[in-house]
């Protein structure tokens, strides 16, 4: 086993952010019963055991008969241990544990993405990244390692066993966790209470969710998700699934099924989506100029791009032969809708037709119609950006997606529902600040 070597030195390089007392109480608040006359409980990434303490408060008899363990990379608890509870120091996802599986795990585990490069918060040795890669089947892509302890709690539950984690958000959209999601929807049933970003302010300003996972396959792929309202202590149901299989998790508002209702696509349906080079790629290009001859085209980028309106202006500094754009990418042969993702303000999306068919690069997609589809929806291109840029696509992906990641990614964009024809025009149905209004779509 390779020890994580790392001795980080800050809070945010120990991923340590202690977690409020009204939040550990919300949370112990959704214990089951425990059948068993001496449950075992763990709290990984222990802290100083706020959630042990927390139970020892909450629940104190089943405190009093628990089995508890705490498993901490680098012990130090200014408050001591409570009473009873063994602390093994150990890098928890690399901790084998051989004895019995527990009944309830519990706490807040570390986030960040492992890395040995100073640009990340969450630093390890590259031999321990590989390790938690090897054992972790959950990994994919930027894998952060909050994703790597609910998979490794959720091993350690027994059939029936609880876990309750307050977690990050971005599990619930982001492609990183689509096999965390899958493996969620496979071993139980998932309760996701949403938190919104004030839980650690203002050490950490991260948006977070509850959650509370039983294990076991017969209730396996049931979902619900909830929102915590801050000023009743309630709960409030956004879904329920009854057979979820890992999908991306969006939020659902009046307002977004009555959009969907009114589109019969989604923009991935309608459109395959296109990234335009990035400047690794044009700068090691031989057919790419800095110094421009005269038939050259100049390679635009996210500057060239504004809501309905491309600039064809160099703002790039990298230029090509029009001859050779579609050695770049063929669809710069081809007329099509282009798309920015971060667009700051009430709407994110900012699209536009680039009759000209130039050549791009950066953050900016392409939308290249699935021509039979797009044949059936009656839809112009600049329909498409009329309404890509239209305050009800802007609505949507506010209420669908909350403030979970910064901009869109194209898996987002793809959920994006496409109406069949040209919802009237939409500048004739502003947004008043807070309520949507519906066009009627026209006959
Ligand atoms: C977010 S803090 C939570 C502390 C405490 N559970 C609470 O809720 O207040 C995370 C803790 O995880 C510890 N930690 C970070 N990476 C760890 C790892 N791989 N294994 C075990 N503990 C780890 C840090 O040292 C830190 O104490």
């Amino acid at each position: 086993m390779i020890p994580n070597t790392s001795s980080p030195k800050t809070q945010k390089e120990r991923g340590a952010f202690s977690t409020p007392d009204w939040v550990v109480r919300l949370m112990l608040g959704f214990l089951r019963p425990m059948a068993s006359p001496a449950p075992r409980v763990l709290e990984p990434a222990c802290g100083d055991c706020t959630f042990l303490r927390g139970l020892r408060e909450v629940h104190p008899a089943l405190f009093a008969k628990a089995e508890k363990v705490g498993v901490e990379l680098h012990p130090a608890s200014p408050k001591g241990e409570p009473g009873g509870v063994r602390v093994i120091e150990h890098d928890f996802l690399l901790w084998e544990e051989r004895e019995a599986k527990y009944d309830l795990i519990m706490g807040n585990p570390p986030y960040g993405i492992p890395s040995p490069s100073k640009h990340y918060a969450y630093r390890v040795s590259s031999a321990t990244r590989s390790e938690y890669k090897k054992r972790f089947r959950t990994w994919f892509g930027k894998y952060n390692v909050y994703g790597a302890f609910i998979e490794k709690a959720v091993r350690l539950l027994k059939p029936g066993g609880q876990l309750l984690f307050i977690v990050p958000a971005t599990f619930l959209l982001l492609d990183d966790f689509k096999k965390l999601r899958a493996f969620l929807a496979e071993e139980g049933q998932t309760q996701l209470v949403y938190m919104g970003d004030g839980v650690f302010r203002p050490s950490a300003s991260i948006t977070t969710v509850i959650l509370n996972f039983i294990r076991g396959r017969e209730d396996a792929g049931r979902l619900l998700l909830q929102d915590y309202d801050a000023e009743t202590g309630g709960l409030k149901e956004i879904r329920r699934l009854a057979a979820w299989h890992g999908e991306i998790i969006t939020f659902t508002t009046e307002f977004t099924e009555r959009l969907s209702a009114l589109c019969s696509a989604r923009l991935g349906d309608v459109f395959a989506v296109k990234v335009s080079p990035r400047t690794p790629e044009i700068r090691g290009n031989p057919l790419i100029a800095k110094e421009p001859t005269p038939e050259m085209l100049p390679i635009l980028n996210g500057r060239n791009l504004k809501r309905g309106k491309i600039l064809y202006e160099p703002l790039s500094g990298y230029w090509i032969h029009p001859r050779h754009k579609n050695k770049l990418r063929k669809f710069f042969e081809t007329p099509h809708v282009v798309v920015g993702l971060g667009f700051r303000g009430d709407r994110e999306l900012g699209a536009a037709y680039d009759a000209l068919a130039y050549p791009w690069m950066g953050d900016v997609y392409h939308l290249l119609p699935h021509h039979s589809l797009w044949r059936t929806t009656h839809l112009e291109p600049a329909d498409v950006v009329n309404y890509l840029n239209s305050p009800l696509v802007g609505r949507y992906i506010r209420d669908s997606f909350r403030e979970i990641v910064y901009h869109l990614n194209i898996t987002l964009l793809k959920l994006i529902p496409i109406p069949e024809e040209a919802l009237g025009n939409v500048k004739k149905f502003p947004l008043p600040k807070q309520e949507a209004q519906f066009p009627t779509k026209p006959s």
